[in-house]
């Protein structure tokens, strides 16, 4: 079985072709980081005019990698929401179009469905039930996946997402967009003692998360220093707010764990690429974790191909034109 992915929920263009599961036949993505970091952030309309240059093209260039026709194709699994509405309308139409002029059967994939999948590309051994810690610049939610199909939301973020909080961060302290692997790569070399931010909601019984206390802390000791005079320490203040940002992540993940008594544990999304929560996540003696590899922590197609494909066999049936792109579809 063959699969086409597309994915255009927010600022990069993915393509993919899988075959069967998870064998990945070409894997395509076009970033438009440089594009939007001058601007600080991702402007919607101009990442919708780049999803309408980029994306044809790439899947012009899948199908000649693999070697296959669009109609060879048996799927086409189209990213329609949440997300951007500009960039999820020309990822849907053009699915839609490519649907029906290849005759090939098109169907709806939620993004955060798609992130859930990440892990599983690399991983056969990991199988429901597991907990899915979703973390990416929109979301910050632990999921519990009782089955494919079959998924509970068992606590989110009351304000920022975890990848939004870093970006904010990193305007604060003048870093380039995005934010979240400047202050992975900077902390590095920065004492995560320095300073004593707070670990928001770490000590409540509910599994639940908050980060705009933590990037306001950030914010009003950047202005203290400013204040005094002193030299800005980037490196530490970076180190200081991841660590409290992935104490964070990992206090509740432990508390699903206890409260669910599952031991099975993924991350995905783009903040799963960050190191120091890699590194927790992986010594965390009371479960076992699964990662993506780092370029599918973050947006991309193979994602919602394998998402895609698992929901069309277990029955989802979309008609082609009743796919409309959503931005805020959560539930799935
Ligand atoms: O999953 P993603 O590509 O897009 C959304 O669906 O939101 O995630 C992008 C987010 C951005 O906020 C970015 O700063 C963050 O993931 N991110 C990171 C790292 N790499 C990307 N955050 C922390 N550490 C990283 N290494
Ligand atoms: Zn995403």
């Amino acid at each position: 079985m063959l699969t086409l992915g597309i994915e255009t929920s927010c600022d990069d263009t993915g393509v993919a072709v899988i075959r069967n599961e998870r064998e990945v036949l070409c894997e395509l993505l076009s970033s438009q980081i440089k594009d939007h970091s001058r601007f600080g952030g991702v402007i919607p309309e101009f990442a919708a005019r780049k999803h309408l240059e980029n994306l044809l093209p790439l899947v012009d260039t899948a199908l000649k990698e693999c070697s296959i026709n669009g109609k060879d194709l048996d799927l086409i699994a189209v990213t329609r929401g949440p997300g951007l509405m500009g960039s999820l309308i020309v990822g849907v139409m053009t699915a839609r179009a490519l649907s029906q002029s290849w005759g090939v059967p098109l169907i709806g994939v939620n993004h955060l469905e798609g992130h859930l999948f990440a892990p599983l590309v690399d991983a056969e051994d990991l199988k429901p039930p597991f907990l899915s810690l979703i973390v990416s610049g929109g979301h910050t939610e632990i999921i519990r996946v009782d089955d494919f199909g079959k998924y509970e939301l068992l606590g989110q973020t009351r304000d920022d997402a975890a990848g939004e909080a870093y970006d904010k961060a990193a305007r604060i302290l003048g870093l380039k967009y995005p934010g979240g692997p400047e202050i992975d790569r900077l902390a590095k070399n920065g004492n995560s003692k320095a300073f004593n931010f707070p670990v928001p909601l770490k000590n409540t019984d509910k599994i639940e998360f908050s980060f705009s206390g933590l990037k306001t802390a950030l914010l009003w000791q950047v202005k203290k220093l400013n204040d005094e005079g002193a030299v800005i320490p980037v490196n530490d203040l970076c180190a200081s707010f991841q660590r409290s940002a992935v104490e964070a992540l990992i206090s509740k993940i432990n508390l699903a764990v206890k409260i669910t008594g599952i031991k099975k544990v993924s991350a995905s999304g783009g903040v799963s690429a960050n190191s120091t929560l890699r590194a927790a996540l992986e010594n965390d003696k009371h479960f076992r974790v699964w990662l993506p590899s780092l370029n599918r922590c973050t947006d991309n197609a193979v994602m919602i191909a394998m998402a895609g494909r698992n929901s069309w066999l277990r029955g989802s049936r979309d008609y082609c034109c009743d796919i409309v792109p959503d931005p805020s579809l959560h539930d799935f």
